[in-house]
């Protein structure tokens, strides 16, 4: 049985109202847990909390804001008596940006590292040391942290330099908070990173049909706990397109960009083109 899904234990989860973070909430009350959704969309709350029933609570908040991080933390004292098995420090905005044009808009950049990065530094600062103290004073208490990252956060892809740049931090921190906590062994931590996933942040919305090539939340959210069975850091999610090995050759070439002194993201360049297409039919 797993020590961190399973009856009684508790969740903490940001951009719980919809999508990657629904899923796992629903996946948390599947398995009898307590859980805090803590969310901005008040009205896809209220939904959730219709979905979820009696064992989930869910919170208004902006994880961008440490004020907001203080109730959160207050909330998991009272209700949960200070105890976190599962914390997943989800919610995002994928904001569109650019150096130029329209899309360059100083506002739009902070706003997207203020939710994608601060909101999880904002959640690990509130929330570690509880997690640290309950599972120190019990060894039979196991805590799993889980951030949510990004492909884009490792391979960046033309297009949205914010998102990007928050996502690299957010592996960044996440490898950092491992490196950590490698002697706190009622912790686990896992950058979970999707791939292409149905959801309002990847082209869902209102009833547009949704094509082949994404994952549905669900499947990340399962695909996540298998990994987290496995004890696996690295949390890196295929779609219906995009096979693991796929992925595991476009970080390699991206990788490789520096050691062998490729311009940056040479995969997009013209001039790389054949010498790509070549590395992705050899083997890896
Ligand atoms: N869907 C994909 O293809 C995909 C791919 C890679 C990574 N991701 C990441 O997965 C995570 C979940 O996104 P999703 O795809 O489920 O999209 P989503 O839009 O369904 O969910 C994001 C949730 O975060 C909430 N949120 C946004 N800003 C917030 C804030 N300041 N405070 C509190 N809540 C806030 C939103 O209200 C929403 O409920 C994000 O971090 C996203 O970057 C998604």
């Amino acid at each position: 049985m797993s020590a961190i899904f399973k009856k009684a234990n508790t969740a903490v989860i940001t951009g719980g109202a919809s999508g990657i973070g629904l899923a796992l909430a629903q996946k948390c009350v599947g398995y009898g847990m307590r859980v805090l959704v803590a969310d901005w969309d008040a009205w896809g709350l209220d939904v959730a909390k219709q979905s979820l029933g009696e064992t989930a609570t869910t919170m208004h908040v902006d994880v961008s804001k440490t004020e907001d991080w203080a109730q959160i933390k207050s909330a998991v004292v009272k209700d949960f008596g200070g105890q976190i098995n599962f914390l997943a420090l989800n919610a995002g905005v994928g904001a569109r940006t650019a150096f130029d044009g329209p899309e360059a808009d100083i506002a739009s950049f902070r706003k997207v590292l203020d939710v994608n990065f601060f909101g999880v530094v904002n959640g690990i600062t509130a929330l570690l040391p509880l997690i640290k103290e309950k599972t120190a004073a019990a060894s039979s208490l196991e805590s799993a942290i889980v951030i949510t990252g990004s492909k884009q956060g490792i391979t960046n892809p033309p297009g949205n330099p914010a998102y990007n740049a928050s996502k690299a931090a957010v592996k960044s921190l996440a490898e950092q908070l491992s490196y950590d906590l490698r002697a706190n062994k009622g912790v686990g931590v896992h950058l979970l990173v999707p791939g292409w996933t149905w959801t309002g942040l990847a082209g869902a919305s209102g009833d547009k049909a949704k094509p082949d090539a994404p994952w549905t939340p669900e499947q990340v959210a399962n695909y996540l706990e298998a990994k987290m069975e496995e004890g696996k850091f690295w949390v890196l999610c295929p779609d219906n397109e995009v096979t693991e090995e796929v992925d595991r050759k476009r970080m390699l070439w991206s990788a490789q960009d520096a050691p062998t002194g490729r311009p940056p993201l040479s995969r997009w360049r013209e001039e790389y083109k054949a010498e790509f297409g070549k590395f992705m039919e050899g083997g890896a």
